[in-house]
């Protein structure tokens, strides 16, 4: 077991922290980075997979900073990056072969662990069709494929649920639950219910900085007493949706249902409800004056 261990990490862009101050301790288990577009996600994890190094700060794994580990560091690492960049005329499995090779792994051990990818990621029966023909979530199939193809200890992946649809999320979700027992495996995203059930812990990141962690009960807690379900008028909810944070809302053609998000009780009909990750989400990076 690893301990990767990031010390008041930043990184700056000319005029821009894209990460700043960030202080946490990965071992064994799934970890899901939740935040918006530009949050920071994919700088922090480039800054991880060691692609980048933080302007401030350092990061250790098992107390040697990684900057110094160079070889020894990637053997343990598999990257999936957000752009993950294919070869459409290769068949799937020359792809995992020729990253095989890129990775230096001996022609029989690849061969083997090849197999037992193809079947994990459910790609065998296509194994030799071009990657051109593959649908969306197959691709980030083959790609996850690749980057476990060293056994890796520490697992990046960088939106691997992006443009998959809800069978593949599936599929998808029983896959990484099955990584996650015996190494750390570090999972980004904008989609609240792509971590949902599947993160040990979660980690929500806003401007640069890590904002809130914990499991996902510890996260739902802090929403709890602040979630209202509001039956109001179209015109009332308009009303309401801009004063306070509102996580969902559905119309049954004569009156509005409305989930509020709101340390007041935003109206006197307000019912409280309990808390899902998603209005923990929406309480944690949206700010309105009201709440
Ligand atoms: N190479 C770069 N140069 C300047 N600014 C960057 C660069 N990469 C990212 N940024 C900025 O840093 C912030 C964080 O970006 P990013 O890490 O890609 O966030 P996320 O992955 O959460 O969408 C954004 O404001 C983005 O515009
Ligand atoms: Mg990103």
């Amino acid at each position: 077991m690893h301990e990767l261990k990031l010390m008041d990490v930043w990184k700056r862009y000319k005029d821009k922290d894209a990460v700043r101050e960030v202080d946490y301790t990965f071992t064994n288990g799934v970890y899901g980075l939740l935040g918006e577009n530009g949050a920071g996600k994919t700088t922090l994890m480039r800054l991880i997979c060691g692609v980048m190094q933080p302007t401030e700060g350092k990061i250790c794994c098992d107390n040697l900073e990684i900057s110094g580990m160079g070889a020894e560091y990637r053997k343990l690492l598999g990257y999936l990056p957000q752009e993950f960049g294919f070869y459409p005329d290769f068949t799937a499995e020359r792809f995992l072969r020729y990253m095989a090779a890129l990775k230096a792994l001996p022609k029989d051990d690849a061969e083997k662990r090849i197999e037992e990818l193809l079947t994990m990621v459910e790609l065998k029966n296509v194994r030799r069709k071009k990657l051109k023909t593959f649908s969306g979530g197959m691709l980030r199939r083959i790609g996850i494929a690749q980057t476990l193809l060293n056994n890796p200890e520490i697992l990046v992946l960088d939106e691997p649920t992006a443009g998959l649809d809800p069978k593949e999320r599936v599929r998808f979700r029983n896959i990484i639950s099955s990584l996650g027992k015996d190494r750390i495996v570090l999972l980004s995203t904008h989609i609240v219910s792509d971590i949902e059930y599947i993160a040990d812990r979660i980690l929500i990141m806003k401007n640069g900085e890590l904002i809130q962690e914990g499991t996902e009960a510890e996260i739902i807690e802090k929403v709890k007493g602040h979630v209202w379900k509001c039956i109001v008028s179209e015109k009332e909810a308009e009303c309401l949706g801009q004063r306070f944070i509102v996580s969902n809302m559905r119309s049954n053609g004569e009156n509005v249902e409305l989930r509020v998000i709101s340390e007041k009780q935003p109206m006197r009909e307000a019912e409280l409800l309990d808390g899902t990750l998603e209005d923990a989400y929406l309480y944690e990076t949206q700010s309105t004056e009201e709440t």
